[in-house]
């Protein structure tokens, strides 16, 4: 594996190949990481995984420095997976340039974590945007427990007539149904008990509303999953995935964004 911190060094190097497959990251890399690389590794051209925490992102400052960052791990499971190339650019490296594209935000960016995390897809859809004209891959691979950045990539891409492809790659969960998330690394033992019954839970509730057991009640879902220990709930929503809005039909996935202690977890099944 080839590291480049610098991307006049990494255009010089990839410049040769049609066929980069980019993973962006932020580093902390988990079982979901992992698979979406393997994904990319398996197909036909190189591999590139970028690590930058991205501080436009981050509506809290405090978050952005607790963020878990786990550096030598990252690399030691890179190498493991046999990544052709790393791109850990410094700040300057990413934002000391004018970019060729205005970035796109579709309205859904208003809505879930939108509401709650000002600016957050904005320096998202900022900091790919960026990526994408460094590197000028074909494809970019990402996770669906992210989905509405997934979604909002898309967006940005097509609006701006973008060549890249978009691959989604489906969410790895742990035996309790948790998905892997690097936020998870800072929760202590009592939390991640929590977190567990936690989803239990809500796992429990979808089915008994597809199952028409029950009928969807906000204010019951966060009175419960308060009492479970859940210190407070930014949203917990059906959507279809179709139209993006409350469903109609008997099929929709379950979005949430908690916290647990003082770690804010999202998710959607
Ligand atoms: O999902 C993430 O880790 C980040 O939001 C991304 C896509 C790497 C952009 O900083």
């Amino acid at each position: 594996m080839k590291l480049f911190t610098n991307k006049k060094q990494l255009q010089t190097e990839i410049r040769k190949f049609n066929n980069i497959s980019f993973v962006p990251t932020m580093g902390a890399l988990h079982r979901g990481h992992e698979s979406i690389i393997r994904k990319s590794v398996k197909g036909s051209g190189k591999t590139l995984v970028s690590i930058f925490v991205n501080p436009k992102q981050f509506n809290n400052k405090k978050d952005l420095k607790t963020y878990p960052r786990n550096n030598k791990n990252d690399i030691k499971i890179l190498k493991k997976l046999k990544v052709d190339y790393l791109y850990k650019p410094s700040y300057d490296d990413i934002y000391k340039f004018k970019t060729e594209k205005k970035i796109y935000l579709d309205r859904f960016a208003k809505e879930l974590c939108g509401k709650h995390r000002k600016d957050h897809f904005k320096g998202v859809i900022d900091v790919v945007n960026r990526f994408l004209e460094i590197i000028g891959p074909k494809t970019i691979i990402l996770g669906n427990k992210d989905f509405q950045q997934l979604y909002l990539i898309k967006k940005h891409i097509k609006k701006n007539k973008i060549k890249t492809k978009v691959l989604a790659c489906k969410t790895i969960r742990d035996k309790y149904f948790i998905a892997y998330s690097s936020r998870l690394n800072k929760l202590n033992y009592v939390e991640k008990i929590k977190l567990i019954r936690v989803i239990k839970f809500l796992k429990r509730y979808k089915g008994n509303l597809l199952s028409k057991k029950q009928t969807f009640n906000f204010n019951e879902i966060k009175k419960k999953i308060i009492s479970m220990g859940v210190n407070k709930v930014d949203y917990i929503k059906l959507i279809d995935l179709r139209t993006l809005k409350r469903p109609r039909k008997n099929k929709f996935n379950l979005f949430y964004a908690f916290y647990i202690g003082k770690v804010r977890l999202i998710d959607n099944f």
